[in-house]
């Protein structure tokens, strides 16, 4: 019997678990990972699209040795037939899927799936909410890069309000003893849309030379109707370029959740820049994933 625990968001983990949790995917990237999910089934349901996390946690549970099943909202009686999420989650767990690995386009979904599933539940992404598996990496490479995060000056760039990604993080940096601090238009950025602590900047330029780290974000359409902001005012004024990589100093990184949008939030060069860690990023998600499930279904 596996336990009860769910993931919703960042703050479900302590900071003494998420340390071992860094500690396991490090070990997990200098050895085959065991084969410690053999026999646990993995649901992973996607209600919205999903490159990177969904085979990230693909991935992660086929290394582990998981039986894998991935659905799709269509496949679902709840799709046309009207059944509730909670019902779909005690029906899940009924046919023995052990871990459900979830993403809803609505705040709180996850949630509502994961308080009726009798087995661990994973947030994946609830729309404008949280998305703490992007921030585990994230922390992860830019602790791997950086070294020590207290102290470290990290800034996160465009479309805050509408980034569950940035949410999450943020916290958890914050947690680490980061300076955290958002940069963007008032129209994606303003005191609510990020946690207590967090410094708000408007001039890109000028805030570039004084970051260990910088976090690109893409604006998120999907999430609103009109875009509140003229496309060639928000490119002059947040665009990562080659003028401003020049402002950026050496060594520091610069990541990206993806998807990233060529043209819009960083420009080609930017992909060519040493200091663009999107690949380590994608890499270690497989690694913090894995660590994720293997502490969740076994414990810690
Ligand atoms: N970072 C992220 O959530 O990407 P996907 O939407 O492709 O999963």
């Amino acid at each position: 019997m596996i336990p009860k625990r769910n993931l919703f968001d960042i703050d479900d983990l302590s900071n003494e678990e998420i340390g071992s949790l860094f500690a396991l995917a490090r070990e997990f990237s200098e050895r085959p990972a065991p084969r410690s999910l053999e026999g646990i089934f993995c649901a992973n349901l996607f209600f919205e699209q999903s490159t990177r996390t969904h085979v990230s946690f693909q991935c992660a549970q086929m290394r582990l040795g998981g039986n894998v099943i991935n659905l799709t909202p269509a496949q679902l009686s709840l799709a046309t037939k009207g059944e509730r999420l909670d019902d779909t989650a005690v029906t899940l767990r009924a046919l023995g899927i052990d871990v459900l690995v979830a993403r809803h386009p609505l705040v709180g979904a996850v949630a509502e799936l994961g308080t009726a599933f009798e087995g661990c539940t994973i947030n994946a992404g609830d729309g404008t909410n949280a998305h703490p598996t992007q921030a585990l990496l994230d922390a992860f490479t830019l602790r791997d890069i950086i070294g020590e995060l207290r102290g470290a000056a990290i800034a996160f760039v465009g479309d805050i309000r509408h980034s569950r990604v940035a949410h999450s993080s943020m916290r958890l940096l914050l947690r680490c003893g980061a300076q955290v601090r958002a940069i963007g238009p008032e129209c994606f950025l303003d005191r609510r849309d990020v946690p207590v602590g967090v410094e708000i900047h408007r001039d890109f330029d000028a805030a570039l030379p004084g970051l260990d780290a910088l976090v690109m974000l893409r604006v998120q359409h999907e999430r609103f109707e009109k875009m509140p902001i003229d496309d060639a005012a928000y490119i002059a004024a947040y665009q990562l370029d080659a003028d401003r990589l020049r402002l950026l100093a050496a060594g520091a990184p610069i990541l990206h959740p993806g998807p990233y949008n060529r043209g819009v939030e960083i420009v080609d060069d930017v992909t060519l820049d040493a200091r663009w860690r999107y690949r380590e990023q994608v890499r270690n998600g497989v690694l913090v994933r894995a660590a994720l499930l293997h502490r969740l279904v076994h414990g810690w």
